[in-house]
């Protein structure tokens, strides 16, 4: 989603310091990028369509300015183009934005009424000629945001420039994301805090209904009631190594390999450290609601799995868009488990507020340390990963799949189901051989490059399962999907031949899951009915279930481990593939297009 970047500072870099920031923040994604900087006491706009790298070419680094805000747009009002690009200049007032002004059409009535004629098709320009007219009629700033504040209804993360104060930086902030940087002699604003890591690790989170008055060696910060108040300076813990490729060729290559190193951290953290059943007991809770999207609706899936095996606890996993606007039955008893890597996915946001409300105990569970959804929940636990910079998540996910095991083995421990007594004895066992498992799988690479021989040039891909495999197949799918741009679909096995096996001929891909010994025949006969309609069956499956037959052409066996982590290894190969897939595409791997990494508007 956009990005905002934003400098004040007596060593005259806005320039550089914004562009970098851009760059740190691409990973958000973007198809338009601009910069609005402060030359000769003029503002001076500079805007292209795609690439930040396209925006560079005709920047002229050699001027200094001491003051400037940059964007990287995310389409949403009106065409990825020059015009709808930010930042957006109205009379003295000049802005970038991130998230939806709702009431844009109202307000772009009144405003035409007023006089004022827009160029371009974006929400934005209609937010900055309120300000423009507020500014108009107050000659105050403060007043000015005061009264935007109360008229313009959303999401909205704006980094504000006045022709009359440059040397005043302003930032307001409501529903979506936005932080102040903190250094010396200098100042920034920004979405996120890789934005500003080049420069500080420390930094202030606004809240919604804030807004900051920002110059070189101060700040000050007014709360939602418009009052002056004090906040807290975090420091960001991670260093720039977690932003840099590390020798890798893509974002998302290094961080599939870093999965090992994540399942270490997390075992020392809430296992070896301490014991995760002191943070949170799921136990008193009769159910158990998952909120989440994406990759992360698709960790919720296999801690539902996991955690009505192994901890009897129902659970359901809910899309957060659907959530939203559904009739509920939570209450008291229900805990809402919110996943996030970002901590800042909207629907997943307001999906939290919405089981407050309900009295629900909330419980996020993310990766960005001090995230929104991490403000919002009464417990977080946090994931671990470090900073995820592809767009399509890979440790993220796989992060949030073993704290969602450690859950279901925290209940386990005090049940006594016999059937699940071996692999609750054996967790801790297998969970300490889990990160060079990790590795083993990762080794091999030729094997899945020769799989993805088979698959990248195909119009239409399968990935077949049952029970945790067909959450496994959902991810695997939407992976391959994000990525490589090749069309395929997760189907629950026994369901294909309700429909969708029409659809199977001579050679269609068809990659089937089978980890699980209990239904392995079950699903090894649903492989059996697509091979004998000619697919081209790719069989993945762990060495205990390694099987020598005429149902598939390909196999791929992952090493067995706990039942309740079969799930962290078996994702790794299929993670892979389409990564091997995307690439033999020629497709952007970290920046899919029209994909954003943290989607702050619903
Ligand atoms: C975007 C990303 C996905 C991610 C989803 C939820 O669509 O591209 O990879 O799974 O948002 O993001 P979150 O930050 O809430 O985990």
């Amino acid at each position: 989603m956009c990005g905002i970047v934003g400098y004040i500072g007596k060593n005259n870099n806005a320039k550089k310091v914004i562009l970098k920031g851009l760059e740190n923040l691409e990973y958000r994604g973007y198809d338009s990028a601009g910069i609005a900087c402060n030359i000769n006491n003029e503002i001076n706009i500079q805007k292209e369509k795609g690439r930040i790298s396209n925006l560079k070419e005709n920047i002229n680094f050699s001027e200094k300015s001491n003051i400037g805000i940059g964007h990287t747009r995310w389409a949403t009002h009106g065409k990825a183009n020059k015009e709808n690009a930010h930042p957006h200049k109205c009379g003295k007032i000049t802005i970038v934005h991130n998230g939806i002004i709702e009431n844009y059409i109202e307000l772009k009535q009144e405003l035409s009424n007023l006089g004022y004629k827009f160029n371009s098709d974006t929400d934005t320009e209609i937010a900055c000629a309120l300000l423009d007219y507020l500014y108009n009629q107050t000659n105050d700033i403060i007043k000015s945001i005061e009264l935007f504040k109360e008229k313009a209804k959303g999401a909205y993360a704006i980094g504000l420039l006045c022709d009359d104060d440059l040397d005043t930086l302003y930032a307001i902030k409501n529903k979506s994301p936005l932080i102040i940087g903190i250094n010396k002699d200098e100042n920034y604003i920004a979405s996120d805090v890789p934005a500003i890591l080049n420069f500080t690790k420390d930094y202030i989170i606004l809240e919604d209904g804030e807004f900051a008055k920002i110059n070189s060696d101060s700040i000050e910060i007014y709360d939602k009631n418009n009052k002056l108040t004090d906040k807290k300076v975090n420091k960001f813990e991670s260093d720039l190594q977690d932003i840099s490729k590390n020798g890798y060729e893509h974002f998302m290559l290094k961080e599939i390999n870093e999965q090992p190193e994540v399942a270490k951290k997390m075992i020392d953290e809430y296992i070896n450290k301490q014991d995760i059943n002191n943070l949170i007991d799921l136990s008193k809770y009769k159910n158990i609601t998952i909120v989440a999207c994406g990759s992360a609706m698709h960790a919720g899936l296999i801690g539902k799995s996991l955690i009505e095996e192994y901890g009897n606890i129902p659970v359901k996993v809910e899309i957060a868009s659907e959530f939203r606007y559904k009739k509920l039955f939570i209450d008291k008893d229900t805990l809402v488990i919110a996943i996030s890597q970002s901590g800042e996915t909207a629907d997943t946001l307001e999906a939290v507020k919405i089981a407050n409300d309900k009295g629900c105990d909330t419980l996020g569970i993310v990766n960005v340390f001090g995230s929104s959804i991490a403000r919002n929940t009464s417990k977080v636990l946090y994931t671990k990963a470090g900073c995820e910079i592809a767009v399509a998540t890979t440790k993220a996910y796989s992060a949030q799949a073993t704290l969602l095991s450690f859950l279901a083995y925290s209940l386990a421990k005090n049940t006594n189901d016999k059937n699940k007594l071996n692999e609750i004895n054996s967790f801790l066992t297998d969970l300490n051989k889990l990160p060079i498992l990790m590795q083993k799988v990762l080794d091999n690479n030729e094997e899945y490059k020769e799989i993805v021989n088979d698959i990248y040039n195909k119009n239409d891909i399968f990935f077949i399962g049952r029970g945790i495999d067909y959450s496994l197949c959902m991810e695997a799918s939407l992976k391959l999907k994000e990525i490589s741009y090749l069309h395929s679909e997760a189907y629950a096995a026994g369901e294909l031949k309700h429909g969708t096996i029409s659809l199977i001929d001579e050679n269609t891909p068809v990659i089937g899951i089978v980890t699980d010994k209990n239904i392995a025949d079950k699903t090894i006969s649903n492989i059996k009915e697509v091979k004998s309609r000619g697919a081209n069956v790719i069989y993945v499956t762990t060495e205990e279930l390694d099987n020598d037959g005429d149902f598939y052409d390909k196999k791929l066996i992952v090493p067995k481990t706990n039942s309740l982590l079969q799930p962290l290894i078996t994702i790794i190969p299929l993670q892979l593939i389409s990564y091997y897939a995307a690439k033999n595409n020629n497709c952007d791997i970290d920046k899919p297009k029209n994909l954003a990494k943290s989607v702050t508007v619903e």
